[in-house]
């Protein structure tokens, strides 16, 4: 048997807007982000922290933070945030200002929280204006230099854009600048034990620079899996679904999961209280809505 050490959850991509909006219109992302705040609150047991992965908002405006923090507050956990491409720093910072990790001095975005059994690395991998995203020298230092001081701790590292090509052409034009560097400067520290990241709005794996880089669905809306090599991008409305990386400490490791948000049947339980339920107690009849 196991002892859940920590519980981190993972959301991105919530997109949210101005009321009227287009995502509001097409996509509902404020009614989404909701619905995802219920399902982490009621989640047993409860994810001690939530990690919010970039594309908070949509055009970084600050009444779209605003909204963002109306509904974030809800959470009765502890929030980390960073930006992805369509936040901007300034504006996040200031909405988010009470936060005592996230930096104000008008530079990146990338801090370090040590209160948890896993240290958590936030990287910044916004440029202002572009979709795609970027590892510069000086981030990439930053990092080095953090990973050079944990001494061993077990430490994940979260970021918006993924540090590897997709498959999804379009997604792949808008990708990350400086992967082989991320992935050097990872080589040279112990094993972290996963890269966190968003901006594709599905869920994909790889293995990268010695560890495992994963990415989230949204929140909202998904992008459609399309691998062809031409270069298209669609919208699909796949069930909204959030992360939860269960640590189980150095030997269990950090298992990652799928948590699919709201609007599914409630579960079947079929094991409980020490006994299988399915010989004693008949199926429900599931009946098409
Ligand atoms: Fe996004
Ligand atoms: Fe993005």
């Amino acid at each position: 048997m196991y002892d859940r050490v920590m519980l981190i959850a993972q959301i991105t991509d919530l997109h949210i807007s101005t009321p009227g909006s287009a995502n509001d219109r097409q996509f509902r992302t404020p009614e989404h982000l909701a619905r995802a705040v219920t399902h982490l609150n009621t989640l047993a047991p409860r994810p001690d922290i939530v990690l919010a992965t970039g594309d908070l908002v949509e055009r970084g405006e600050p009444e779209e933070y605003a909204r963002l923090r109306e509904i974030l507050d809800r959470l009765a956990m502890p929030l980390y945030v960073i930006p992805g491409n369509h936040d901007a720093r300034g504006p996040l910072a200031r909405a988010f200002a009470d936060r005592e990790y996230l930096p104000q001095d008008g530079g990146f975005l990338h801090y370090v929280v040590e209160d948890w059994p896993v240290r958590l690395i936030g990287l910044d991998t916004h440029v202002p204006g572009e979709s795609g995203g970027r590892l510069c020298a000086e981030r990439l230092a930053w990092l080095d230099a953090r990973l050079g001081e944990g001494r061993g701790r077990p430490t994940v590292v979260f970021m918006h854009h993924p540090p590897f090509e997709t498959g999804i052409r379009m997604m792949d034009e808008m990708g990350l600048e400086g992967k082989a560097a991320l992935a050097e400067v990872l080589g040279r520290h112990p094993p972290v034990e996963a890269v966190l990241c968003g901006h594709v709005h599905r869920p994909m794996t790889r293995r990268f620079g010695g560890t495992v880089a994963t990415t989230c669905p949204a929140t909202a809306h998904q992008i459609a899996l399309d691998l062809a090599p031409a270069p298209r991008l669609a919208v699909i409305m796949e069930p909204p679904a959030c992360m939860l990386h269960l640590w189980l400490g150095a030997d269990g490791g950090l298992v990652s999961h799928v948590s699919v948000i709201g609007g599914e049947r409630p579960p079947f339980t079929v094991y409980e209280g020490g006994r299988w339920l399915r010989d004693a107690d008949p199926p429900p009849a599931f009946h098409p809505r």
